[in-house]
């Protein structure tokens, strides 16, 4: 290993957690919570800018939007990607400059698109990406006439699950045939300056061919515009750079994800830009949870933890499986047994799956690998369940990014019952 990869390892285990630290948090704050180190998600910026030195970076908020994690990304240089004008509203009062800013607007709501309007006007160097013509109509009936980014569909998708595998699904970006002749033609209303395009999320170093791909088009097209007089600022080829989630599998080799997006790309005259989320987040972070009920039964002992689909949802929706460590102070001397670890949600999904753990008992701590990412964003009030805390490390410093809901808060929206 270089000295830089010990400074900067590709990819944060987690055994590499101290123990300690995660039990003080959880007596602290209580379980389930998460937790997310800012220095790790320097890290990952860091190594991500440096694979990528004449490229744009863009973090796509949606992995996790606590403002500490859009703070520390934007002082670092990042540029941030937002999904909604929640996400903008989020980025933007993190201070944020709107210059680098994007939205990507997919479907976009009435509403998402009337904020995004406004804040344009105070931001205007915010850019609106659309995929579809008709977003182009509905922006210059709000009066709209700034930067515009066309989402291109490049018919070619990648990702660890066919529900994030968007490239080659046409309910994202223009038809890629269509997308030059739109794009010459949105000069006359809008700053165009930019095209896009994402293959979809967890890509594996593997099989880069799909990501090749949709590079190589997108360099086609960056040509076939600039051709036509369009002066394109950025392509950006999208996210969805994968994590290792098991322990045996190795880092996604970056450096070779992004040889192969230069020789892809070809000439172009805009510069290069990419958006990830999950890379810059995902082994920054971990939930913690404790285990409520060991319950030994004919098919084996079922271990009932207090977070569940509601808490983490990718084990549900992907199957996704997430690494699971005890944390109690004498694991190291428990004989490991195989155990179904399972949520407080009774629904079948709501299981963190098969694990080999030191013999867990009632009261043990539990920590989740990965849940930086796609964690607490997804979390919902299904069950009439609050959502849980959530901390963020800065170096020695701790402290709360959301504090856990109540049931109050779950139930504050509702009007009060006259009848
Ligand atoms: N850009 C666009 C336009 C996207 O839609 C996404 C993710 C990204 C960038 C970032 O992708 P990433 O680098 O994080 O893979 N909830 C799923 C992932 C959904 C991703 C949606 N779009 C999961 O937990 O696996």
């Amino acid at each position: 290993m270089s000295a830089a990869q010990v400074r900067n390892p590709a990819v944060r285990r987690l055994a590499d957690w101290p123990a300690d630290r995660l039990r003080g948090l959880a007596d602290e704050h209580g379980a389930p919570l998460y937790v997310l180190d800012l220095d790790r998600v320097r890290q990952n910026y860091r190594r991500t800018a440096e694979a990528f030195p004449e490229a744009e970076v863009y973090y796509a908020a949606k992995a996790n939007t606590a403002r500490p994690v859009l703070r520390a990304l934007a002082d670092e240089g990042a540029g941030i990607e937002c999904a909604s004008a929640g996400e903008l509203a989020r980025a933007l009062s993190a201070g944020v400059p709107g210059e680098r800013v994007h939205y990507t607007a997919v479907n976009p709501p009435a509403r998402d698109l009337d904020v995004a309007v406004r804040l344009a006007e105070d931001h205007p160097g915010l850019t609106i990406t659309v995929g579809a013509a008709d977003t182009l109509d509905r922006l210059a009936e709000r009066g709209y006439d700034g930067r515009v980014c066309l989402r291109v569909n490049p018919g070619v998708g990648a990702g660890h699950h066919e529900k994030v595998a968007t490239g080659a699904d046409a309910k994202f970006g223009v038809p890629y045939d269509r997308a030059a002749d739109l794009l010459e033609g949105a000069t006359e209303d809008f700053d165009v300056v930019g095209l896009h395009a994402h293959a979809g999320s967890g890509i594996s170093g593997e099989d880069l061919s799909a990501h090749r791909e949709l590079v190589a088009r997108m360099g086609d097209l960056a040509r076939e515009v600039e051709g036509r007089g369009v002066d394109l600022e950025f392509v950006d080829v999208g996210g969805g750079f994968g994590v290792p989630y098991s322990p045996d599998e190795g880092p996604l080799d970056l450096d070779a994800v992004a040889e192969a997006t230069r020789e892809a790309l070809g000439e172009v005259d805009a510069a290069l830009a990419v958006e990830p989320g999950r890379y810059l987040v995902a082994d920054a972070g971990v939930l913690l949870t404790g285990v409520n009920t060991v319950k030994e039964t004919p098919a084996g002992a079922v271990v009932g933890v207090g977070a569940g689909m509601t808490t983490l949802a990718r084990p549900a929706i992907y199957d996704a499986r997430h690494e699971l460590r005890s944390l109690a102070p004498d694991a190291d001397e428990r004989p490991e047994r195989e155990v179904t670890v399972a949520g407080p949600v009774c629904e079948s999904a709501d299981t963190f799956g098969v694990h080999r753990l030191p013999a867990p008992e009632r009261g043990d701590l539990l920590a989740v690998g990965n849940a930086g990412a796609y964690g607490y964003e997804m979390a919902s009030q299904y069950n009439s369940r609050p959502r849980p805390a959530s901390v963020v490390l800065d170096g020695d410093d701790a402290r709360l990014a959301r504090r856990r809901e109540t049931i109050a808060d779950v139930t504050a929206v509702e009007p009060e019952d006259e009848l």
